[in-house]
């Protein structure tokens, strides 16, 4: 960073519940290198939202949505270089390059460090600065990590708002000295003087999302979209976070938390990991068949989950977000209840349709578009034009509580009892609907070679198989091989360790289509996990893991499934594993000395149960 000037800065505006000196030089520090025209320390009071987003509709940058459909709710086009994470563009700057490891991209941090203090000169001229203290996981409570986020977008600061606990009373429970995560984002977009600003601002040559893994800051710079935009979530509560976890001990990772009740009362908990917009927030609102009565499903968790080993030797899991930030399209009454509910008021839309009775729409939410529609670029839209009238990665950012399905424990400090770890990938092919690790080095070597095919939630092409370790290939803040070595060893962290299972809701017939239900049917396949979990269960032996056999799951309410079809859906398909593996080769292969020898025995394996 840059150095501190001799000349003291003027902090005559800073509140008096910012007792941090530290807090408050940093503060002053960034003030100076990026030359804000205000710094407005954010309170988080309900006043100040309301204000913020006035203000933000006053600028073009927000619609109000119509009052009676839609209460307090708005809706924001982003520029169209601006709809997703940028992979390629974020960066985790170690130290050595190899604690970065070959699957993140890395630059050496002092030549970063220049290129930072460029990018940031001047970046915030015009604008208003925002100081935004905020807690992943409820203030006060010994799990919470405190960031401070500052950032000169009042998209931001509103999203941050709902996204996290955010204000004053994060500052005051920071006190003089307590330990936070620093984050400076800029949409780098000065404005001169009088220049009149564009509706979402943000920088077309030059994008960074940068993270310092030692020093435990980030730099973001150039776009005000998401998870680029929004720090705590996937650059502290995982990037950063993941190497806390590394270091002190317990698992920071992108998974939904559930519960499930059973028809005699008894609860389990149990975490997913899916690439993203691959059924994390589907899952997590997961509504049981008809068929299924007596059974429940609560809603912990749907994004990111931080598990930590409990005295009782059991993993415990708590979510660090307070908002959803969820994916639009496909999201309806009949595929996800819950959250249309969680969706009536205080919304805010970003890169989805408006109709012209000021409410919302998106692909998927009713089967018949409206006859006419202002798309996500403002422009005008009929059904058959030919374009999508939302973005495919529009999103909804709503406050968690709002979400009717919410379990009573999902602000526990203390979190919930892990009773099963899922991993799933979008895959049109060779992947069967759910197999069991029969262990969990087994468990961890299926979770290391996950492969999903991409979404549109990141920039780039649309559904090309990748490998995506643990979904966390964007995620992980430092070696993959040493996150691998470190989940091996969070096995003996506990004498329970949850069970771990693959699953598959995607695989496609020959003529495309899905060849499972998904939806609420899944509650088929947690129910099995579940029952596993509890050793009440059937299954067989695969060379792939164990799998239920037909008659293993419940089919009822929905017997026309049918034998075949489920053959169909759990076939190990020996040919296209031989493909499978070459690709697990290859993500080991590029890990090199990092990678465990557990994991490279385990490949081995793999490769002689195929052969047999
Ligand atoms: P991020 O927020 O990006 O991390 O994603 P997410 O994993 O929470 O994704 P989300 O649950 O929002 O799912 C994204 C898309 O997957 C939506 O378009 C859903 O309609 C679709 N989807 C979710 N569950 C299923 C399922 O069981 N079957 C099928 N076919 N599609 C599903
Ligand atoms: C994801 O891409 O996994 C998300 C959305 O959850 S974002 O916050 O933009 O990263
Ligand atoms: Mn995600």
């Amino acid at each position: 960073m840059n150095a501190p000037s001799p000349v003291p800065v003027d902090q005559s505006n800073t509140p008096t519940w910012v007792r941090h000196r530290g807090l408050r030089k940093w503060v002053s520090e960034v003030a100076r290198l990026t030359k804000p025209e205000r710094v407005l320390w954010c309170d988080g009071s309900q006043a100040e939202y309301d204000r913020l987003c006035a203000e933000l509709v006053e600028a073009g940058t927000f619609i109000r949505l119509s009052d009676r459909l839609r209460p307090n709710s708005y809706l924001a086009r982003s520029h169209p270089s601006d709809v997703a994470r940028m992979e390629d563009r974020t960066f985790i700057c170690s130290e050595k390059q190899e604690d970065a490891g070959p699957t993140n991209n890395w630059i050496e941090p002092a030549e970063m460090r220049r290129t930072l203090n460029r990018l940031f000169e001047g970046c915030m001229r015009g604008r208003t600065m925002y100081v935004m203290p905020y807690s992943m996981g409820p203030i006060g409570s010994h799990i919470a990590q405190i960031g401070v986020e500052i950032s000169d977008s009042a998209y931001v600061a509103v999203n941050m708002r709902v996204m996290t606990r955010m204000g004053s009373a994060v500052a005051e429970w920071l006190g003089e000295e307590g330990d936070f995560v620093p984050g400076v984002h800029s949409v780098g977009a000065p404005l001169a003087p009088g220049q009149k600003d564009v509706v979402w601002p943000c920088n077309q040559e030059e994008k960074w999302i940068v993270h310092f893994p030692e020093t435990r800051e980030i730099w973001s710079y150039g776009s005000g979209y998401g998870g680029n935009a929004l720090l705590g979530k996937k650059c502290l509560a995982l990037r950063i976070a993941s190497v806390m976890g590394r270091d002190e001990g317990w698992l920071a990772e992108h998974m939904l938390i559930v519960g499930v009740e059973s028809p005699s009362g008894e609860k389990s908990y149990v975490c997913g990991a899916f690439p993203s917009a691959c059924g994390k927030t589907n899952f997590a609102m997961l509504i049981p068949p008809a068929a299924f009565k007596g059974w429940k499903v609560t809603t912990l968790g749907e994004d990111i989950a931080w598990i930590k080993p409990g005295r009782d030797g059991r993993f415990y899991a708590i979510n660090p977000e307070a908002g959803l930030f969820g994916v639009a399209p496909g999201t309806s009454e009949t595929t996800n209840l819950n959250a249309m509910r969680t969706l009536r008021a205080n919304v805010i839309f970003t890169n989805v349709a408006l109709t012209p009775e000021g409410d919302v729409w998106w692909e998927g939410l009713t089967e018949t578009p409206p006859a006419r529609l202002v798309d996500w670029q403002g422009k005008d839209w009929e059904p058959g034009c030919g374009r999508l009238a939302a973005h495919a990665n529009a999103r909804f950012t709503v406050p968690t509580s709002q979400c009717p399905s919410m379990d009573p424990k999902w602000e526990d400090p203390g979190g919930v009892p892990i009773s099963a770890f899922l991993f799933g990938g979008r895959r049109s092919s060779a992947v069967p609907l759910v197999v069991e690790a029969p262990s969990w080095e087994e468990g961890v070597y299926m979770a290391a070679t996950l492969g999903s095919e991409t979404t549109a939630a990141i920039t780039g092409k649309v559904g090309v198989v990748r490998r995506d370790p643990m979904a966390m290939l964007a995620f992980c803040g430092y070696n993959m091989g040493d996150y691998f070595a470190h989940w091996l060893k969070m096995g003996s962290a506990v004498h329970h360790p949850p069970r771990i299972f693959r699953v598959n809701w995607f695989k496609r017939d020959a003529g495309g289509k899905f060849l499972w239900p998904g939806f609420g049917e899944n509650m088929r396949v947690l129910a099995w996990i579940v029952e596993r979990c509890h050793g009440r269960a059937g299954g067989a032996e695969t060379p792939l893991g164990i799998m239920p056999a037909y008659e293993n799951l419940s089919w009822s309410g929905l017997e026309k499934f049918g034998a075949a079809r489920f053959a169909e859906l759990t076939r190990v398909e020996t040919a296209a594993w031989k493909e499978e593996l070459a690709s697990h080769d290859e993500l080991f292969g590029r890990l090199g000395a990092r990678l465990p020898a557990a994991l490279e025995a385990r490949r081995s394996r793999m490769h002689e149960r195929l052969a047999a």
